[in-house]
């Protein structure tokens, strides 16, 4: 086999067998085959696309490129979520706990945040002491006790993605479905879990811009965990305003504890994709039969405290201190120089909140990372006052900055204001949640 031929294959738009794409991927990760050839390959393949089959068969070579996470020392099914990246998405912090408490067994391997998005393993992290560099052993006595723990990736998951992701950056390469699709589910995969729900965001704030190629994304990633054996759901939801109304990362940890305490409405979309995507993890577990049973069982979780207590475990196990984990004392993380409320300076409806803005404004306060070797500072960052539809007064506050370093607070304050759109008219509510995929919408 020859590199330039199998190139020269898909960009004429063939499909490659499983075979050759395993030459590719293998190649490249030995150094056999040099990035021009592995960028003119991933190019054709953003240009031309890959069949399901295709896809799969990346996913699986790309999936065991490296480590694959042994998690066969916990018993039942093993259950891990992810999303595709949001602003002010702090499911991850609330979903876990509760199906813990439902008796799932909640095994999750996290990222960290880049660019506008926030990561978990960066918002663990903000409570003292919490450490997301545990042994694969310990992570697992730590799953069989408390029934959730979050650790960050293991070094060697997935190598052929970090190479290939690092590339596709500089290329023009990211944007392509099958190269998102493999590049998620093989890392989902070799993490282990045996049910995996998707969090698929669109929108303004998401790496899929239209609500076509959302389905796409998840009908895809749906079908690829079904030829593997793996159960996977996805949710497509908006990604037009951020999700919870804090961005930050001892921020966004305490809009979890609220919703953990009961504080957050049932109405609001927060509340509401959590559920979605904890009745998912507990149908495909088999711990409820229902989604209303699923959901009985979730609130249940809420109103006992128990899902807080799972929380607060994890974090102690994890070495943390969990006293923060509480809404007395969580505010303790959160005493910075400056509060300063950012001001309407008209009257009218929010009728447009561009999250990827508002993420990248948090990022400039210090919230986020705009290279890998960036830190984070974990008290900083922005409470939304509003939401899509609100009606505003003048000179009312849009939302609240965390502040301590000064440096970039007038472009954060330039860009946040840019980001919302105050109109005369009252928009259109736009649903949350656009739809569940579950294996059967693939068949
Ligand atoms: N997230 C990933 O892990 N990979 C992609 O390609 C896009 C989003
Ligand atoms: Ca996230």
């Amino acid at each position: 086999m020859r590199t330039v031929d199998l190139i020269e294959k898909k960009a004429s738009g063939f499909a490659l067998n499983e075979d050759e794409i395993r030459f590719l991927i293998d190649g490249y990760v030995k150094g056999d085959i040099p990035d021009y050839q592995m960028s003119a390959f991933m190019m054709a393949v953003r240009l031309k696309g890959m069949t399901p089959q295709e896809t799969a068969s990346l996913t699986l070579t790309m999936m065991h490129s490296g480590e694959v996470a042994d998690l066969s020392g916990l018993k039942g099914i093993k259950l891990d979520k992810h999303s595709t990246g949001g602003v002010g998405d702090t499911t991850t912090l609330a979903v876990a706990p509760l199906v813990a408490a439902c008796g799932g067994t909640v095994a999750k391997m996290s990222g960290r945040g880049l660019g506008h998005t926030g990561g978990t393993l960066d918002k663990l992290e903000s409570i003292p002491g919490t450490s997301v560099e545990i042994p694969m052993d310990r992570f697992i006595d730590i799953v069989r006790e408390n029934g959730v723990a979050v650790i960050g990736q293991t070094q060697n998951l997935v190598p052929a993605d970090k190479m290939m992701y690092a590339l596709r950056d500089v290329t023009a390469t990211v944007r392509s479905i099958p190269l998102i699709a493999s590049s998620i589910m093989s890392k989902k995969l070799a993490s282990g879990a045996d049910a995996i729900v998707l969090d698929v965001k669109t929108g303004s704030g998401a790496f899929m811009r239209s609500k076509e190629e959302a389905f796409e994304l998840a009908r895809l990633m749906v079908k690829i965990g079904s030829l593997m054996g793996r159960k996977v759901a996805a949710l497509i939801t908006d990604m037009n305003q951020p999700l919870g109304m804090a961005v930050g990362n001892a921020l966004e940890v305490k809009e979890a504890i609220e919703l953990l305490s009961g504080k957050i409405n049932p109405s609001d979309p927060l509340y509401e994709v959590c559920m979605l995507l904890g009745v998912q993890l507990l149908k495909m577990a088999g711990l409820a039969d229902s989604d209303s049973d699923a959901r009985s069982s979730l609130r249940a979780a809420i109103d006992s405290g128990e899902g807080l207590r799972r929380l607060q475990r994890m974090i102690e196990l994890q070495g943390g201190d969990a006293s923060y984990v509480s809404l007395d004392k969580i505010d303790e993380l959160l005493n910075v120089k400056k509060k300063i409320d950012i001001r309407s300076t008209k009257e009218g409806y929010i009728s447009v909140i561009q999250a990827e803005k508002i993420g990248t404004a948090a990022q400039m306060l210090g919230a986020g990372r705009e290279t890998k070797a960036d830190t984070i500072d974990p008290s900083v960052g922005l409470v939304m006052k509003v939401r899509c539809g609100d009606h505003i007064g003048f000179d009312e506050p849009l939302a609240t900055f965390y502040v301590n370093d000064e440096t970039r607070l007038e472009e954060a304050v330039k860009l946040f204001r840019e980001a919302i759109v105050i109109s005369d008219q009252k928009p259109e509510r736009v649903p949350m949640v656009y739809a569940v995929i579950t294996e059967n919408d693939t068949l």
